[in-house]
């Protein structure tokens, strides 16, 4: 989608080809000329106007009422949960999902906050039926009060699949009579927008507050939004200054995060089918590889080889036959030819396509994985 062809310069060291995340992404050339020429003002008093125009774009585009820009997304999940959950509280969470895993128990250590979780199904859902039974009973002085019902969309463990609006519909259905809010952690919102090809607006409908990353696939260096109600934002911003995340000429880098939201050719949501096109591929290639193996556990629980209809965003997740031993040489074997994956929990190998990798790299990463399996065979 016309941003040339220099992986190197985009994700990582000269010549490498860094799969491990859609984190490694360097800023595009219209998000660095945007940050070169940001007005800016001290946000903490709320008076720089390109953070201002980034959160009211945020809000705009998910339907919520306003914005709130933060350092990462993991501040923004911790500031929704002290926003929406008083301290002894409980969430109820996908089994699988960042928060719980990801987070260094932040919602404990800060937020005060325990957690019931859930186990998600291959399509990354919490059985309703399931969410349901977790709920405890808040006539009851032993329990704690749920106060608070996680999404992760996409869910990255299921192939980093996305999660329909019709699940979200049933969610808040369902949750209706104890009046639960529900949080999307959306890091990687805008994959599951474009893979569904529906609207973030419709997409976070029926949850009360979302977060999602403008430094993943979006390609911006830096930063999440978090968007829900007005009220519910004033109360995280309050939680982000007492987590020391109130910045002050910080337009120069919401800049960047305009930048990857604009509707024209310079906004990087829409090149993300590009990646989901691209880590198709990767997986249709490597799948046909002997010792190339499902990735097990929930992304994909039966069956020995990975299949490649899993892969609906941009990661591919597999196992090489082996175990652990074997992964790490395959994992070292594959970065002396220049190809960077991650070791994944479950003994899973993961790669994740992004902004930078094309289908050369596609190409070579498919000949470098055949190779380094032959290597340690
Ligand atoms: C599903 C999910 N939520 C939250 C985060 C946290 O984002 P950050 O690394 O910006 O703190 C990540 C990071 O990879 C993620 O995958």
């Amino acid at each position: 989608m016309g941003y040339g062809s220099d992986a190197a310069s985009r994700s990582g060291g000269a010549g490498l080809i860094d799969l491990r995340s859609d984190t490694v992404t360097h800023p595009t050339p219209e998000m660095r000329r945007a940050m070169a020429a940001a007005e800016v003002g001290d946000d903490v008093f709320e008076d720089d106007p390109t953070v201002i125009a980034l959160e009211e774009r945020a809000a705009a585009l998910l339907g919520k009422e306003a914005g709130l820009f933060v350092a990462s997304g993991t501040m923004g999940n911790l500031v929704s949960v002290m926003a929406h959950v008083p301290r002894g509280g409980e969430i109820i969470t996908p089994a699988e999902g960042h928060i719980p895993n990801d987070e260094a128990a932040n919602y404990a250590v800060v937020a005060g906050a325990g957690l019931r979780i859930v186990h998600e199904n291959a399509y990354g859902e919490m059985p309703i039926p399931e969410v349901l039974a977790a709920i405890q009973d808040p006539s009851d002085p032993h329990s704690a009060i749920t106060s608070l019902v996680i999404v992760e969309n996409c869910h990255a463990h299921t192939f980093s699949r996305p999660i329909t609006p019709e699940y979200m519909r049933e969610l808040r259905t369902a949750l209706a009579p104890q009046r639960i809010p529900i949080h999307v952690d959306g890091a990687r919102l805008f994959n599951a927008v474009v893979a569904l090809g529906v609207s973030a607006r419709d997409l976070v409908a029926d949850a009360d507050s979302a977060t999602f990353c403008l430094s993943k696939g979006l390609a911006a260096p830096i930063g999440s939004v978090v968007v829900g109600s007005k009220d519910f934002i004033w109360k995280a911003r309050r939680a982000r200054k007492l987590l020391g995340g109130g910045m002050r000429q910080v337009g120069v880098l919401a800049a960047a995060g305009l930048v990857a939201l604009a509707d024209g050719p310079e906004g990087t949501i829409r090149r993300l089918a590009d990646d989901h096109t691209n880590a198709r591929r990767l997986a249709t290639e490597i799948s046909t590889l002997a010792d190339v193996l499902s990735p097990g556990h929930i992304a994909q629980p039966e069956g020995d080889r990975l299949d490649p209809s899993r892969v609906t965003t941009n990661f591919v997740l597999f196992k090489v036959a082996g175990g652990p031993e074997r992964r790490a040489r395959f994992l070292d074997a594959l970065a002396q030819r220049g190809v960077l994956m991650v070791a994944y929990p479950h003994g899973q190998i993961r790669a994740v396509t992004h902004y930078g990798i094309g289908d050369a790299e596609i190409s070579a990463t498919a000949a470098a994985t055949a190779a380094a399996l032959a290597e340690t065979a």
